[in-house]
């Protein structure tokens, strides 16, 4: 018996799964999860890093059936993670996808990172050498507003083969850089969009401004403008609702999900959309409905959508 076996009794394994069959386990996986940081020396999982093992399984267990079907579809395989922070969810996939699936022989795959924080890129590319996933995984320092694959692909000749993002992850990337991530996956036609949003503020800040105006202070909805702490709430849900219908009239079979319970995160939602290809009409007027009863304010995304489903919605608008 190995000390990791040995250590990972099956007590100790139940104490921090739930009792539930998680992807990524400890003993096998210990190693993975110790280099993330979950781990601790003594392989005790202190309560944060526990949370944050529940999420990033959850959300594996989402993106498991579109990962497979891309893995299936596709010789190289690309996933973008815009906004990746600290990188859980990049590692995630990197080491599933080289240590889970079974290796099909010509069959490759790669990882980007991006985030505008330069200290958690350079210390994502130390861990990716560490886990000897560097073949399989590139961090750039790099904003979500201006970010093209195009042009780093021209930087990084060696990763040339992966001529675009199948799948577009964006988790808890904040405000806007979730739209951002969404309209980077449109884009690119990725088939795959999987965004849990964070901290919105965009169309707060556009009620707050609408409160101090004639027609903010006449709307039926002029309390949660003037109300802080409403005003912020409904704003971030009318905003994922917003981002569904975008996304559907885009093309997009989209769903809005939970995808770990909220006492393990608050920030708990999973917009996850698979390209189909059939444009939603019927999403472009509820969308415009929605708008025009929140107060006419766009949300960011609505500036990022192809020139098909924009066309759709001025010429709807306009009617
Ligand atoms: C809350 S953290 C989440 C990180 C990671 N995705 C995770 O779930 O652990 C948000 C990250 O988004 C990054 N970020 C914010 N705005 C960004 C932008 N416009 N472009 C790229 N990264 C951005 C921040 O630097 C930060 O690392």
């Amino acid at each position: 018996m190995t000390s990791a076996e040995y250590h990972w009794t099956a007590e100790r394994v139940a104490k921090i799964t739930s009792g539930r069959k998680y992807e990524i386990a400890p003993p096998e996986d210990a190693p993975f999860l110790r280099a993330i940081g979950l781990l601790s020396s003594n392989s005790a999982m202190p309560a944060d890093a526990v949370r944050k093992y529940v999420q990033i399984n959850h959300m594996l267990e989402l993106l498991k059936p579109p990962l497979l079907d891309l893995r299936g579809r596709h010789k190289n395989l690309a996933i973008l993670d815009a906004g990746c922070g600290s990188s859980y969810l990049t590692f995630l996939l990197a080491w599933y996808l080289k240590h889970k699936l079974p290796e099909t022989p010509g069959q490759n795959f790669i990882l980007v990172g991006i985030d505008t924080n330069q200290r958690l890129i350079e210390k994502s590319r130390s861990l990716a050498a560490k886990l000897d996933l560097e073949k399989h995984m590139h961090f750039e320092v790099a904003s979500t507003a201006d970010f093209k694959w195009d042009a780093m692909l021209q930087r990084r000749p060696t990763i040339a083969e992966f001529k675009r993002p199948q799948m577009v992850v964006g988790l808890h990337a904040c405000d806007t850089a979730t739209d951002e991530a969404l309209g980077l996956g449109l884009a690119n036609g990725a088939d795959i969009l999987a965004a849990s949003p964070c901290c919105q503020a965009e169309l707060a800040g556009k009620w707050r401004d609408l409160a101090q105006s004639e027609a903010g202070r006449n709307h039926a909805l002029a309390p949660a403008f003037q109300a802080p702490e409403l005003r912020r709430t409904i704003a971030a849900e009318m905003t994922d609702m917003m981002r569904v219908l975008l996304l559907r009239a885009s093309g997009y079979e989209t769903t809005a999900t939970e995808f770990v319970e909220s006492r393990h995160s608050p920030k708990n939602r999973l917009i996850l959309a698979v390209k189909r290809g059939r444009y939603s009409q019927e999403a472009v007027e509820s969308y415009l409905k929605l708008k025009a009863h929140l107060g006419g304010c766009a949300i960011r995304l609505e500036a990022l959508l192809g020139d098909d489903a924009r066309q759709r919605l001025f010429t709807e608008g306009s009617r």
